[in-house]
C-alpha cells in the first residue's frame, strides 16, 4: 500500500496544484529535485568535469536502478535525452531492405509514426497496423496470423498517448518470440506506474522517458537493448564515446548498450532520473498500479455520471490515463478553464495518434491522467470545475 501522506508530503507540488497531468509530466518528488538542484550547486562550484568525476558513482547507480526498474542487466541500458531519442536510435539501427514488413498497433503514437512512414517511403517497407480484440486492444491472436518472413520488426506503443488502453504487451512478446521477430515496445507511458519487466514482457528494444510517470527529471530518457540483438545493431550515429577512434580508419563500437548514447548529457538529469528509479522501486511497482489504477477507475466512474461526458478510455486492462469530451465543449476549453482553477491536465489532439482519432471520429479530448500521490478529494475537484457540473 502507497502511503499517501508521506508521498504528498514529499512532493512540493501538491500543496500547490492539483495535478493530473502524470501523462505530460508529473511532479518529482523532493528527492529528485534535490538530487538534480545538488549536482547544479556542485557544478557551480567545481565545473562540471569535476562535478561528474565526483558524483560518477551516483550516475552509475543511474543505470542499475533502471536497470532493476525494468529486469534488465546494466549494460543493457542506455541514459538519452528522452524517449524519443531512445526509440529512434533502436528503430535507425534496423537494416532495412525492401519488402520487409513493421506490425504495430492502430493506437501508435505519432512520434512513431512518422519514422515508420519514412522508412517505408526510403526503402520500399511495409507497415501495417494489426487490429484490435474486441476491447480495442492489439490482438495478439491478428497479430500471430499476419507473422511471415518478410516481418522484420514488431513495434507498439504499451500505453498510448491517447487514453487509458493498455496493450498485451507480454502476449505481444510470446509472439515475437516463437516468430524470432524483432519487437520493440514503447514504454514511455507505461513506466513508472506499472511493473515492466523486460524478461517478462520478451521485448528486444524498449524506449521511456523520464518526465512521466517515472517522476524525474524532465530532458531524460532510457533505452533498453537486449544483449540478444545488441552487437547486430549500429546506431544510427556514432561519436566517441559510442565507439573508440583505434586506427587512422579504424572504430570499434562499445559492446554495451551505451553505444546509443552520446558524449556529452544532462549529468545532474541522469542522476536524478537514477534516484527517480530508486524512488518507484522503493514504493513497489505492484503498489503503485494498485493505486494508479484504483484513482483512474473511480475518476471514470465520477465522470460517467456527469451529464454531457463521455469516457473514451479503450481496453479490457486500463491504466492511469483517461481521456473524456465534454458536449458542447472544446476540449482545449475545457483545460483552460481548469487550469485557472488550479487543475492540470492535458489536452490529446488528433495529430498525436492520427489512425486511431481517425478510426474512432474522435475530437480532440481532455486527458486527465492520475498518480498515486492524487487523491479522491482531487478528483472531486475535477469534476466540480467542469463546465455544466450540477453543484
Ligand atoms: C506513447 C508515447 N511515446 C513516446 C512519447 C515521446 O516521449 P518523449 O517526449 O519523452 O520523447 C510520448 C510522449 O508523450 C508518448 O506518449
Amino acid at each position: 500500500m502507497i502511503d499517501v501522506e508521506r508521498v504528498r508530503a514529499d512532493t512540493a507540488g501538491c500543496a500547490e496544484v492539483v495535478h493530473l497531468d502524470n501523462a505530460g509530466s508529473s511532479l518529482p518528488p523532493r528527492p529528485v529535485a534535490d538530487a538534480v538542484i545538488g549536482h547544479l550547486r556542485l557544478e557551480e562550484r567545481i565545473g562540471g568535469y569535476r562535478a561528474a568525476r565526483a558524483e560518477e558513482g551516483r550516475t552509475e547507480h543511474a543505470y542499475d536502478a533502471l536497470a532493476a526498474l525494468v529486469g534488465a542487466g546494466r549494460d543493457e541500458i542506455a541514459i538519452v535525452e528522452n524517449a524519443t531519442r531512445a526509440w529512434d536510435m533502436a528503430f535507425y539501427s534496423l537494416p532495412w531492405r525492401e519488402g520487409d514488413r513493421i506490425l504495430t498497433s492502430r493506437a501508435e503514437y505519432a512520434g512513431n509514426v512518422i519514422p515508420f512512414l519514412q522508412i517505408a517511403w526510403r526503402h520500399g517497407v511495409r507497415v501495417e497496423a494489426v487490429p484490435d480484440d474486441e476491447s480495442g486492444a492489439l490482438s495478439a491472436g491478428a497479430l500471430r496470423d499476419m507473422i511471415d518472413e518478410r516481418v522484420r520488426l514488431i513495434a507498439v506503443t504499451h500505453v498510448p498517448t491517447q487514453g487509458g488502453l493498455v496493450n498485451p504487451a507480454a502476449e505481444i512478446g510470446r509472439v515475437a518470440r516463437e516468430a524470432g521477430v524483432t519487437y520493440l515496445l514503447d514504454a514511455c507511458q507505461s513506466v513508472g506506474q506499472m511493473r515492466v519487466d523486460v524478461r517478462e514482457i520478451g521485448c528486444d528494444l524498449l524506449s521511456a522517458t523520464g518526465r512521466k510517470f517515472l517522476r524525474g527529471p524532465r530532458g531524460t530518457g532510457f533505452l533498453y537493448c537486449s544483449r540478444r540483438i545488441l552487437r547486430d545493431l549500429e546506431p544510427p550515429f556514432l561519436d566517441l564515446h559510442a565507439a573508440t577512434w583505434t586506427s587512422a580508419r579504424g572504430y570499434t563500437v562499445r559492446d554495451d548498450a551505451r553505444r546509443f548514447e552520446n558524449w556529452e548529457g544532462f549529468v545532474a538529469g541522469k542522476i536524478g532520473l537514477g534516484v527517480a528509479a530508486g524512488y518507484a522501486l522503493g514504493l513497489g511497482l505492484d503498489a503503485i498500479e494498485e493505486r494508479v489504477t484504483g484513482l483512474a477507475e473511480a475518476l471514470r466512474e465520477r465522470l460517467r455520471a456527469l451529464p454531457g461526458v463521455t469516457v473514451r478510455d479503450l481496453g479490457a486492462r486500463r491504466c492511469g490515463i483517461v481521456t473524456f469530451t465534454v458536449d458542447g465543449h472544446e476540449s482545449a476549453g475545457v483545460a483552460r478553464a481548469l487550469s485557472e482553477q488550479g487543475i492540470n491536465v492535458s489536452v490529446s489532439w488528433p495529430a498525436s495518434a492520427r489512425w486511431d482519432f481517425e478510426a474512432r471520429g474522435l475530437p480532440p479530448m481532455v486527458r486527465a491522467s492520475v498518480h498515486y500521490y492524487n487523491t479522491e478529494e482531487e478528483l472531486d475537484r475535477l469534476c466540480a470545475a467542469l463546465p455544466g457540473h450540477p453543484s
